[in-house]
């Protein structure tokens, strides 16, 4: 890793400082409100990951959950008769399995990326550790399958980017064990410079390449131009592949997937979501498949909070609360997390802006880390829904016991340490008589 030295590398740096200050005004203008006995920190330097392997070794490793047991395994060769091969085994160096899946490249103007490859292997077995080696070439890596069955842990963590903040974050994130990691949209920040695409891929890969990175879409993967890439997200859907197809979505920027007793809905904020948009129709046909016998918990990512009481992107989330809200809240889902905003935010179980005891938990975790900085200005006073708030980087931990009972927990980045700011412990509204009973009629409870 370095920080920026090159000509290029500094003309990169400041477009994004020029870029910093206008999308997040509240870090020269705004105020915190966070508790006295901790000194809010500046935002993170740009970390620039080099390549220090061969044109024909695999870098940018990270692998995602298809299915029920198997796992896509995605990389970037520099060279391009580098083949898509994972050969994979229980122990290391000795590898019984070989898959091989495809790739492609994309362009962005004059940046052509590297071969990206995509391969689905399995079955796998669970809660069990294999190695694996992509295009027959050093290093070897390894991950663990998540477990069959609950208990399970996910890491949340929202608006990452690559700063030195991004870096205590996840070195935070790794020690302690955890399952599946959980991205609610703002990757890399790149922001239309490709090459911060890989130095992203590059910081993750130690991370994203032993257990699954389960994203979707923020604001900063757009990178659309108009009339050459209208539609946008070049880069994010050529790299982060998550399994849409599989949950009968027709598109990556949403999809769902189960795992261990959880059902996991990715939606999009920056695709349609009207009533007649075809991610409505699919989250619709989604949630009237979930049997809660066999998935008792629903948790939900988006990158736009529906609710937040930080000045930062206020409203933006409103539209597609109005258009999807009333989806989720008569499904009984759980948890919805968002990003987006710099800041943790965790409401209380809402519905329609009103405490409702049948309503989601909202909790807003866009604090990862990334160069834009926190976004320090809450609104006074706090609204009755708003449980607890803090402009501070962190990561979120979502330990489901049982089929009853998860326990949330919110790790404030405090210097070296991380430290647990806030916690809750959360029953799943599938065990709650009376929200089961009265189904799709709120105003009887
Ligand atoms: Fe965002």
């Amino acid at each position: 890793m370095k920080t920026w030295s090159s000509s290029s590398d500094v003309s990169i740096f400041l477009v994004l400082v020029f870029f910093s200050f206008f999308l997040a005004p509240e870090l020269v203008f705004g105020s915190c409100v966070a508790s006295p006995e901790y000194a809010r920190h500046p935002p993170g330097s740009v970390i620039f990951t080099e390549h220090e392997r061969s044109n024909s070794q695999p870098q940018q490793v990270h692998i995602s959950l298809v299915g029920s047991d198997h796992m896509r395994i995605s990389w970037v060769t520099n060279r391009n008769e580098a083949p898509s091969i994972v050969e994979y085994g229980k122990t290391p160096g000795k590898y019984e399995s070989s898959t091989i899946g495809n790739h492609l490249q994309y362009e962005y103007f004059s940046y052509r990326s590297g071969e990206i490859h995509h391969v689905k292997i399995g079955p796998l077995e669970p809660s069990t550790t294999y190695y694996y080696k992509c295009s027959g070439a050093e290093p070897e890596f390894s991950f663990r399958t998540p477990p069959a069955n609950l208990p399970i842990e996910f890491v949340v963590v929202g608006d990452l980017g690559q700063t030195d903040w991004t870096a205590s974050t996840l070195e935070h994130v790794d020690q302690e064990d955890y399952d599946v990691f959980l991205l609610p949209g703002d990757l890399s920040y790149a922001d239309t410079q490709q090459p911060l695409w890989d130095s992203f891929g590059r910081l993750v890969e130690p991370y994203a390449s032993k257990r699954p990175w389960m994203v979707t879409e923020g604001n900063h993967e757009v990178e659309s131009f108009p009339i050459i890439f209208p539609k946008g997200f070049e880069a994010y859907n050529a790299r982060w592949l998550m399994p849409y197809e599989e949950s009968g979505s027709t598109s990556n920027l949403y999809y769902s997937f189960d795992v261990a007793g959880t059902h996991i809905i990715m939606l999009g904020s920056y695709t349609d979501y009207e009533k007649d948009s075809e991610q409505y129709l699919w989250l619709q046909a989604d949630l009237a498949e979930i049997d809660r016998s066999r998935t008792p918990w629903i948790f939900v990512l988006l990158h736009a909070p529906w609710y937040n009481s930080n000045a930062a992107h206020k409203g933006e989330g409103e539209a597609m609360r109005k258009a999807m809200e009333e989806l989720l809240y008569n499904a009984r889902v759980d948890v919805v997390f968002a990003g987006h905003v710099h800041a943790y935010e965790r409401f209380t179980r809402v519905y329609d802006n009103t405490a409702d005891p049948c309503g989601p938990v909202y909790i807003t975790i866009g604090d990862g880390g990334n160069r834009e900085g926190l976004a320090m200005k809450f609104e006074n006073p706090a609204p009755a829904i708003s449980m607890y708030r803090e402009p501070s980087f962190g990561h979120g931990r979502l330990r489901v016991i049982d089929e009853r009972t998860a326990y949330w927990a919110w790790h404030r980045n405090n210097e070296s340490d991380s430290i647990v700011a806030d916690e809750l412990s959360l029953q799943s509204l599938s065990t709650s008589e009376i929200c089961m009973q009265n189904g799709e009629n709120h105003d009887e409870l």
